[in-house]
């Protein structure tokens, strides 16, 4: 309990430092959203599909661009992050533009201390698994928080990506595919928002088989609408990638042959 106190700290400390960064990337593209401008991504917005009056719970919001995004969809909004810095962030951005929303600082597995309603929706996306310690746990907490019949739904990197050293551009494996319960311990440098920041900090963070997330739903009472795997990531956000177009990357010379996203709708039986 005490390292998983001492990871969540770092973790936390580590996305306080990335907010500001982030907050004025070209990666996030602040102006445009401010803009009127979607942050979401076609897969989400085809696979999730209308939101228009539904309660919505995104766990991991970060600065909540993406939140605010389906609120201007018509779905009243709670975001959920780790990060105090992101939460104020998305606190200022929604009242800045006056798009109603909820944000919450919380540790994820922390969340039933400050809320206690159900949702018709729960969406996490992009880069939310590896800093979870305990799937099972998780998914307890999208059951304790979906209605009956409601609709969880994730995009998320592919496992299988997560096991390449990317900064050779070899793609040599260097993570392994499945959970062990000691995390992967480095120090990162830099941001994928922006490589080239002066950010530098430790991080932890686990890898979660395909499998151990589809059988995570099912324990907790989810019936699987789809599972889809992605030969391309919508986000540039490793080294060594090329773009098709500014929605569709791929590992340099590894065009089509690597899984790099997935999906997951499911419904809570
Ligand atoms: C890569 S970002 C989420 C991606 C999001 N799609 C985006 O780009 O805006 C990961 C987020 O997870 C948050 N996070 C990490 N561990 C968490 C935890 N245990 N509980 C809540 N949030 C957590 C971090 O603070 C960070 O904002």
């Amino acid at each position: 309990m005490e390292n998983l106190d001492h990871y969540y700290k770092t973790n936390q400390a580590l996305w306080d430092q990335k907010t500001p960064v982030h907050m004025t990337s070209d990666f996030y593209d602040v102006p445009s959203f401010k803009a009127g401008n979607t942050s979401l991504m076609p897969t989400e917005l085809a696979e999730l599909g209308d939101v228009a009056g539904k309660k919505l719970l995104h766990l991991q919001c970060h600065f909540g661009m993406d939140t605010l995004s389906w609120a201007r969809l018509g779905a009243e909004v709670t975001g959920v992050d780790l990060s105090p810095k992101a939460i104020t962030v998305a606190k200022e951005l929604g009242e800045e533009l006056g798009i109603p929303a909820r944000f919450i600082q919380a540790n994820i597995f922390d969340l039933p201390n400050q809320l206690d309603e159900q949702f018709d929706v729960i969406f996490t996306s992009y880069g939310v698994l590896c800093w979870l310690h305990d799937l099972d746990a998780w998914g307890s907490l999208i059951e304790r928080y979906l209605k009956p019949g409601g609709t969880f739904y994730i995009v998320e990197f592919h496992p299988a990506s997560m096991m390449f050293e990317f900064d050779t551009g070899n793609l040599n494996v260097e993570y392994g595919y499945f959970k062990s319960d000691k995390p992967f311990e480095e120090v990162v440098e830099g941001t994928y928002a922006e490589m080239d920041s002066s950010i530098k900090h430790k991080e932890y963070f686990w890898n979660h088989s395909m499998s151990s997330v589809v059988n995570t739903l099912i324990k907790h009472g989810f019936s699987i609408d789809f599972l889809n795997e992605f030969p391309f990531s919508h986000y540039g956000c490793f080294p060594n990638m090329e773009k098709e177009d500014d929605k569709h990357w791929y590992m340099q010379g590894f065009k089509n042959l690597v899984p790099l996203m997935f999906s997951i709708k499911a419904k809570k039986l």
